[in-house]
Formats: structure tokens, C-alpha cells, sequence
């Protein structure tokens, strides 16, 4: 899919998680769009893997390794920024999935850490570090159709999800006024690597249960995120994006 409408030229865009899956297409569709593109992933062999894929716009992207989950190392790394922020995408994310029964407390917490602390921390660490002339600041935030609705086996899950979609709301109103908007987007099933392992039988089961009949593609995510990034979308504020083929409506 190729990105032919929006012009992010002179903007820099922050995209944690960003050295594969949704997170890379994401990060590959603002470089094509003209950005200047920061990835933050804790994961090292897939920067590495993520640079050489995105060779083409080296003069433009800049990769750090980075735990989201882990304060100090924001900090750190907010200060090695090459330019000031325009955009933000909080978009690290991890899966423990178990049954109530069996979740442990690390399983419940290393969700929580990443998922939920981990927005707080990069917002709070990036805050001062975005452009203080522009008008046109944008921070958005992924969370997840099955904050809208539960899931069995994603207790950590779905309450740090749910999360997303309430402190998305709150900077909403917060920095409104600082030239800000702050939106989620909520994914349904989307094929990433994880996915794409599964045996076909459970990938057509997830299928069948989408309206539209077929699981997403993250370019298709990565589009929804490129117009809340983009100027037109200026007015959406506080909102969350469903982009689930019809799963939730
Ligand atoms: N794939 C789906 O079906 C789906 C559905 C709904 C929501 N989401 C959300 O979309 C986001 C991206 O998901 P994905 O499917 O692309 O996942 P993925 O596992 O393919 O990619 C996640 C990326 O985040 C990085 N990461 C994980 N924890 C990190 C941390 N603590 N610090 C820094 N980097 C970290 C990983 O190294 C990886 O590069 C996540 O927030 C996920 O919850 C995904």
C-alpha cells in the first residue's frame, strides 16, 4: 500500500515499538510521507533488521533502543533526540495472555508496565521536547478493540487497553490548549508476525468473525494513524479510532 496523500515533510515523528509490525509500517508510511521518523524498540536485532528495511530513508530516520517500561532510559534517550517532536505515536505494546486462574503477578505486571506505565512514561520524558511554535502537536495512542468489549485470557490486557483509551482522553483535555490532539486507534485482529504463526484453521476462525470478512493489514493501521497525524484531522480530539472491519460496531 502506498502512501500518496499526506505530506509530513519538516515534521518529526516518535514511534515506539516501532522496529516491526504495526509500529514499523507505521514508521515506514511517515518516511514515505516526507518525516523525519525516531524509533524507540527494546529489541536491538529488530532496529537493526528495521534500518536495513528502511535503508532508503536513512538521511531521515534515527533508531534507539529503548524499554519503554524503563523511566530512566526514556529520559535519557528524550534527551538524544535529533529535533524537536511534532508527533508522538505510543504504540509498544506486549501480550501475556492467560485465564485469570493461571495469570501470575508478572504476567499481570509486565503488561501493565509496558502497555500502560509505558505511555505515561514516554508522554512524560517527550513532553517538553516537542515543538513549542506548532499548532499541530499530535499524540496517538494504540489500544485495542478488546478494551471496548473484554477478552477472555487478557486480564493485563485489556485493563491496561482500557487505560489507553481513559488517559487518551484526559491529555485530550489537558493539552488541548498547548497546540495538542490526543487520539487512540483500536485495532482489531491485524496480521503481524505473531498472526501470521498461527495455524491457518485459527486465523480463518478470527476471520469468520469479522464483519468485513478478513483480518487487517497494519498498513491499513498505519493509514488510520497517518490521518489523525495529518492537519485535517485537527478537530478529533479525545476520540478512539476503531479499525476492526466492523468488529466491534
Ligand atoms: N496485532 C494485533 O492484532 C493488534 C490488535 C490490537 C492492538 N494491537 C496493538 O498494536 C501495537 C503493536 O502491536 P503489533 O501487533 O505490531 O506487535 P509486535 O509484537 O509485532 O510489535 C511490537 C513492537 O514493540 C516492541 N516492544 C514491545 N515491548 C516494548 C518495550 N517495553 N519497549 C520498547 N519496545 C517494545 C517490540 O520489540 C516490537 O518491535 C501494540 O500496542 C498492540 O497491543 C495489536
Amino acid at each position: 500500500m502506498q502512501n500518496i496523500k499526506y505530506d509530513f515533510s519538516g515534521r518529526h515523528a516518535l514511534v515506539t515499538g516501532g522496529a516491526q509490525g504495526i509500529g514499523f509500517q507505521i514508521s515506514r508510511h511517515f518516511l514515505a510521507a516526507g518525516a523525519q521518523v525516531t524509533i524507540w524498540d527494546y529489541s536491538t536485532e529488530a532496529l537493526n533488521q528495521a534500518r536495513r528495511e528502511l535503508s532508503a530513508y536513512e538521511a531521515r530516520l534515527h533508531t534507539h533502543p529503548v524499554d519503554v517500561g524503563d523511566r530512566a532510559t526514556c529520559a535519557l534517550a528524550a534527551k538524544a533526540l535529533k529535533a524537536p517532536l511534532h508527533i508522538l505515536v505510543n504504540n509498544a505494546g506486549i501480550t501475556r495472555d492467560k485465564s485469570f486462574a493461571k495469570m501470575t503477578d508478572e504476567d499481570f505486571d509486565a503488561v501493565l508496565r509496558t502497555n500502560l506505565t509505558g505511555l505515561y512514561n514516554v508522554t512524560k520524558a517527550t513532553f517538553e521536547t516537542f515543538a513549542p511554535d506548532s499548532g499541530d502537536k499530535r499524540i496517538i495512542n494504540m489500544a485495542s478493540v478488546v478494551a471496548l468489549y473484554g477478552n477472555f485470557g487478557q486480564t493485563n490486557y485489556v485493563a491496561a487497553k482500557a487505560g489507553v483509551i481513559g488517559l487518551t482522553k484526559t491529555w485530550a483535555r489537558e493539552f488541548g490548549r498547548k497546540g495538542f490532539t490526543v487520539n487512540a486507534i483500536a485495532p482489531g485482529f491485524t496480521l503481524t508476525q505473531m498472526v501470521k504463526a498461527m495455524p491457518t484453521e485459527i486465523v480463518d476462525g478470527l476471520a469468520a468473525k469479522v464483519p468485513v470478512g478478513r483480518l487487517g493489514a497494519p498498513e491499513e493501521i498505519a493509514q488510520a494513524c497517518l490521518f489523525l497525524a495529518s492537519h485535517e484531522a485537527a478537530y478529533i480530539n479525545g476520540t478512539t479510532l476503531s479499525v476492526d472491519g466492523g468488529l466491534v460496531g
